[in-house]
């Protein structure tokens, strides 16, 4: 028998044939390597056999946990079924049946490939729909890789582009209303992220966004690419109680496997099909959308959702974390902050206030690694500063682990500083 590759073999593959070795956006903290065999519910084991709790989570794509078996068990039927059809499957017409069930603002949807996918679309549609051309977003928010959403955060993007893309600071609806009013008659679209990065809204925050864009005829885009089905069944909409005009949805959505979905109003969401009076509709498609292994581990993930506690849980074990985490905090010379809200924690180490989603500015890098790599050598995959994540497979024992390795790689740390 040939023996597989060592994970010295791997990693100096990835190293030289991918660019900075990233095959998504994450690295383990240098000089650790990390090449991954497989998922089990909280954990994650590598290739030398070494075990981590996870709390990344694929970036929030895993809300059961790894390999769950409902999971499992639906893409394994489904693989024998055929795996790409390009037309309607009974995954796919079941799956957006049950989507115009759960999300509020949904009267429609449409299958896309993942979560950018979804908000350049809804971008698209409330640009068909008001035949406006700007959009506003919140300043560091992130909405995926295409142009309207990286546009002043990355090379590459045409810089008419920068025209067309406002910002406003989250969490100030004054600002937000204003710049809405000035740019009314050329503003398309609002899009937020409902709770922004780590940063939960503040009261009347999204009540007054909505109020606003319908006031001046302005759509209104939750990105809910995170939110979505994880603090929630019917996400920060449900939580939140402000329904938007369209919502973007991805990660938990898809139970680890690629999908992203827009839903929203009847009246834009039919802007993508030719009609009397829409002789130019707004084009959404592409050739894996709505792919039957995808819309399976969909559905397979819903139904758990649906059918189980699962979202007192998820926050129960989030407030044990924060609870844990600010302990931990209040004893520590380190400038570390918890943020969060059910299932989502955040986790920043920066000089500055807290509430303030502009601390992310100010992180303490070097502090923010040292936390990080301390953390994956007792053996938990966490980033800092981000989301701090738990899936219905996590346990209170494993949060009160994770919180005793936190209390103690800080105290190391706050040794060396003082
Ligand atoms: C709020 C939000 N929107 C959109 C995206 C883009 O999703 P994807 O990377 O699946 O395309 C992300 C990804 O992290 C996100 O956090």
């Amino acid at each position: 028998m040939i023996a597989p590759p060592s994970a010295e073999t791997l990693w100096e593959a990835s190293m030289r044939c991918v660019p900075g070795g990233i095959v998504a956006s994450y690295l383990p903290p240098a000089p650790a390597r990390l090449i991954i065999e497989r998922g089990l519910g909280s954990r994650v084991f590598d290739v030398e056999g070494r075990e981590y709790l996870d709390w990344i989570l694929g970036s929030a794509s895993i809300v059961l946990g790894h390999a769950h078996p409902a999971v499992v068990e639906a893409v394994s039927s489904q693989v024998a079924c055929g795996t790409q059809f390009y037309a309607t499957t009974e995954a796919s017409a079941s799956l957006v049946a049950e989507l115009v069930e759960a999300i509020p603002c949904a009267e429609q949807v449409k299958l896309v490939g993942d979560g950018a996918e979804a908000t350049f679309y809804a971008l698209r549609l409330a640009r068909a729909a008001t035949q406006r051309d700007k959009v506003l977003r919140f300043s560091g928010s992130y909405h995926g890789h295409h142009d309207y959403a990286q546009v002043g955060a990355t090379g590459g993007i045409p810089s008419v582009i920068n025209e067309l893309v406002l910002t406003s600071p989250y969490n100030d609806l004054a600002s937000a209303v204003a710049v809405m009013e000035q740019h009314a008659d050329q503003l398309a679209a609002v899009i937020v992220e409902p709770f922004h990065r780590v940063f939960a809204p503040s009261t009347g925050f999204l009540e007054g966004l909505r109020d606003a864009a319908t006031r001046l005829g302005i759509v209104l885009v939750f990105d809910e690419v995170v939110t979505g089905f994880r603090l929630a069944y019917g996400g920060a909409q449900e939580r939140y109680g402000v329904i938007p005009d369209l919502a973007c949805y991805g990660k938990s959505l898809g139970g680890g496997l690629p999908i992203g979905a827009i839903a929203g109003t009847r009246n834009i969401m039919e802007l993508t099909i030719a009609g009397s009076n829409n002789p130019t509709p707004a084009f959404v498609a592409g050739t894996l959308n709505g792919n039957p292994l995808s819309c399976a581990a969909a559905l397979a993930t819903l139904k758990v959702l649906r059918e189980t506690d699962a979202y007192t849980y998820l926050a129960k074990l989030g407030e044990q974390l924060r609870a844990g985490l600010r302990e931990v905090a209040a004893m520590s010379a380190l400038p570390l902050h918890v943020t969060g809200d059910a299932g989502i924690t955040g986790v920043i180490v920066a000089d500055g206030d807290p509430t303030d989603p502009q601390i992310l500015a100010s992180v303490d890098r070097i502090c923010a690694a040292k936390l990080e790599s301390g953390l994956f050598e007792r053996g938990h995959l966490v980033r800092v500063p981000y989301k701090w994540l738990v899936s219905t497979a996590h346990t209170v024992d494993e949060v009160d682990h994770l919180l005793e390795d936190v209390s103690q790689v800080c105290a190391n740390l706050s040794l060396r500083r003082e």
